[in-house]
């Protein structure tokens, strides 16, 4: 049974991991040194102690390439046998064609179809949930989900409310069949009246590109802090809660949660209202900020790579973002 919104899957599994990050460490000491900002204020505020910054001559393709290298060798797939590859980000190559496109063509997928999904930080909740009724429905075997972002290019450096908060970084995962229900729950959602809260202003349709624009800074990330934070800690809460009695599981059931990785407030009131142990939460903003769509595939490289996450556990993942979305998914690890 496929049930996308809300409901239960059966025949997916993520089967693979490759991670990428640039190795340039960007400290919040050093953003001191440029921005009327400290250390302290943006640990207290966002748990945010460090993120990492791509080299100028690199874009999203480029981090999400080495990941889905790193993913398809980890799962020992050649990459001419890939059906699907989908590139969840926010900070794309351009704004056409898909970065997802650049990526099959780099990495060699010649057989695969390919294409971005855009929906803000839950990019990678929403791509891994259109992989997985692609397997489930029995249309392809083996979908690559690539979360891949430069945020560092698309915040202002002068706007110390944004630009502290996001880093560059990417992951992918592969997504084949299985016997067992492997991935078993979905909540996807959506309020577009909260559109306004987080954009970048210019640069489509609504205000093409002009002197003014660039002018006032309208290419970059704008974001009203407060309602993100309010809008995050309530849905993300409810969504987990949904997917959890969708699958008739309670939160003591779930072994680990990965949330989107914005501000360890969030994610610690999320857990708090859920009920969570701080056992079951994982946390990695400290090293890497907030990465969007590649926050979660990160965190998951990480948790496994360290013994967090081990064969067999319920996983519980959620993000949340620009649209304003969110998203969760409820998993069995199976690596
Ligand atoms: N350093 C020092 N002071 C700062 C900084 C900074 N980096 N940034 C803001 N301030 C100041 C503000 O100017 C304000 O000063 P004022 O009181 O004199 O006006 C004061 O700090 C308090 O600002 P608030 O916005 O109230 O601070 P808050 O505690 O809400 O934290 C934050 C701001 C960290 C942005 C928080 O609101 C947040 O994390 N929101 C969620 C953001 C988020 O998750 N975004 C990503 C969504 S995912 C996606 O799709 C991209």
């Amino acid at each position: 049974m496929i049930g996308l919104r809300r409901g239960l899957v059966r025949g997916a599994r993520i089967s693979a991991l490759g991670v990428h990050v640039p190795e340039r460490v960007l400290t919040n000491d050093e953003i001191s040194q440029f921005l009327d900002t400290s250390d302290e204020w943006i640990t207290t505020r966002t748990g945010i102690r460090e993120r990492r910054i791509a080299p100028v001559d690199q874009a999203a393709s480029d981090l999400g390439e080495l990941a889905a290298r790193r993913c398809l060798e980890s799962a020992g797939l050649a990459a001419d046998a890939v059906d699907l590859v989908l590139v969840a980000t926010i900070s794309p190559d351009h704004l056409m064609p898909a970065t997802a496109s650049i990526v099959a063509d780099r990495i060699g997928a010649r057989r695969a179809g390919a294409f971005d999904v855009q929906a803000g930080c839950t990019g990678f909740v929403y791509a891994l949930a259109i992989a997985t009724a692609f397997v489930a429905a029995g249309i392809y075997e083996n979908v690559l989900v690539v979360g891949a972002e430069v945020l560092s290019k698309m915040v202002d450096w002068e706007d110390r409310s944004t630009c502290v908060l996001f880093g560059d970084g990417a992951g992918a995962v592969l997504v084949q069949p299985t016997d067992n229900g492997s991935i078993f729950a979905f909540d996807l959602g959506n309020d577009g009246s909260g559109a306004q809260h987080l954009l970048v202003p210019a640069g489509g349709s609504r205000l093409p590109a002009s002197f003014e624009t660039v002018r006032r800074h309208e290419h970059a990330m704008h974001m009203n802090g407060s309602e993100v934070f309010r809008f995050a800690t309530r849905t993300v809460a409810e969504s987990c809660d949904k997917v959890l009695r969708d699958a008739g599981l309670t939160p003591d059931q779930v072994d680990l949660f990965v949330p989107h990785q914005a501000n360890i407030r969030i994610i610690e009131s999320v857990a708090r209202r859920l009920g969570f142990s701080e056992g079951q939460v994982f946390a990695n903003l400290d090293r890497y900020g907030n990465t969007s769509c590649a926050s979660i595939p990160l965190c998951l490289h990480e948790a496994s790579q360290n013994g967090r996450l081990k064969k067999g556990d319920v996983l519980l993942m959620a993000g949340f973002g620009a649209g304003l979305t969110w998203g969760s998914c409820l998993t069995r690890w199976e690596l």
